[in-house]
């Protein structure tokens, strides 16, 4: 089959097979510090067989132990994970031809997990308004995190993934630096657009630097926040813009603080509820820009990419429950995507189980009662 989607395309220097996308999901199959088990390789050696142009691991965490979101979340905080990541690397390199990039955060203060631990969550700033344990960052805490992202991103390399993404979406710490809701600071790392966006220019900036030119540096970005008195579009704009200047290679549009929840509520079938928003950034950078949340078939993906809104399209849900969504489509079984956007897998990862499809399992049951 031809078309546009299933076409090779390429970031920066990185050839990929087409122009789908695996958005990051976190699987809750790490240990307890962090490091990928058998049972992550196992579930990127599914994906590594299925098709998929790029695949981006769920969110590993750079500081430790406050970067942390999650209980079994990867972590990328220090050298003695790298054996576990070069792992899971090739068992995606042994599947077929898909790349692979890691997604890297640092939560700041979105974290239940560390405040059930008994920590202090480090905040960009001071909230009246939130009961979590938390402090405001100092100049050094923040020169720190960077420190933490360069030297997770320099990892990412080491590791032999093809890239490394940023996650700069749905209310984790870059999303905090970039909204008037959560950065009320009044030095040089608040007040202003131009100051709240700093922080993004200068790990960009420092890890660019740290990488070299040629190694691919890409960010997941909540190009706006959806609730009152958040990031505009206009303003997430001008941050894409000063991201491309200091080196950034490509952009995944999703959304910022006050939607982490609706990104996993909202996703209906077929119902690319970023796309305007994505569509802008590609007007005003020029890099490849992916757009994310509720593309389901074969056709809605093949009409974003052939309308020219966006160069790539990316899903997360569809490949839990089908992890060779791509090849069923390239065979020519190009019905839609099983995923029903019910969101009955995110209750299994917040009990501690590994991640899987509840619907599956919810119809296995079934069918083991009928028995
Ligand atoms: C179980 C689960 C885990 C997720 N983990 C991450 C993550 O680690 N990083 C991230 O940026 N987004 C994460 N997301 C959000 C997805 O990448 C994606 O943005 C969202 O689900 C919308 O896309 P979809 O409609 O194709 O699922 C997760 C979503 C789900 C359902
Ligand atoms: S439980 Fe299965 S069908 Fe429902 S959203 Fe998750 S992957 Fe899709």
């Amino acid at each position: 089959m031809s078309s546009k989607l299933l076409s090779p395309f390429t970031i920066r220097n990185l050839g990929l097979s087409n122009r789908i996308m695996r958005s990051a999901t976190w699987d809750g199959t790490a240990d307890e510090t962090g490091a990928v088990t058998d049972r992550s390789v196992a579930i990127y050696r599914e994906l590594g067989s299925g098709g998929i142009g790029l695949i981006v691991t769920g969110y590993a965490f750079v500081s430790h132990p406050l970067g942390q979101a999650n209980p079994n979340q990867y972590g990328i905080y220090s050298d003695v994970l790298i054996p576990g990541w070069k792992r899971l690397v090739k068992a995606v390199r042994e599947g077929g031809d898909s790349r692979i990039a890691m997604q890297i955060v640092h939560a700041g203060i979105n974290s239940v997990f560390l405040v059930r631990k008994g920590y202090t969550l480090l905040a960009v700033s001071k909230l009246a308004e939130v009961n979590r344990p938390h402090r405001e960052m100092t100049d050094d805490d923040i020169e720190g995190i960077i420190n933490d992202f360069t030297a997770a991103a320099v990892r990412v390399r080491e590791a032999g993934f093809d890239a490394v993404q940023l996650h700069g979406a749905h209310g984790y710490l870059m999303s905090q630096f970039a909204s008037p809701l959560f950065n009320r600071r009044t030095d040089r790392w608040g007040g202003s657009p131009e100051n709240r966006r700093r922080f993004h220019v200068e790990v960009v900036r420092r890890i660019r630097k740290a990488v070299g030119k040629d190694y691919p540096v890409l960010i997941k970005f909540g190009v706006q926040d959806d609730r009152e008195g958040g990031m505009s579009l206009a303003e997430g704009l001008e941050t894409c813009r000063q991201m491309v200047d200091v080196g950034i290679d490509g952009i995944e549009v999703s959304s910022g603080v006050g939607t982490s929840s609706a990104v996993i509520k909202e996703g209906g079938s077929d119902r690319p509820a970023f796309r305007e928003r994505a569509a802008a950034v590609k007007k005003t950078v020029n890099i490849p820009v992916a757009v994310v949340h509720g593309i389901r078939s074969l056709k809605m993906a093949e009409e974003i990419i052939d309308s020219g809104d966006v160069d790539m399209v990316s899903m997360s849900r569809p490949f839990i429950r089908e992890p060779h969504l791509v090849s069923r489509w390239q065979r020519g079984d190009i019905r839609p995507a099983t995923c029903i956007s019910c969101n009955k897998c995110f209750p299994i990862l917040m009990r501690g189980e590994p991640l899987e499809c509840g619907e599956e399992r919810r119809l296995r049951e079934e069918a083991n009662v009928d028995n």
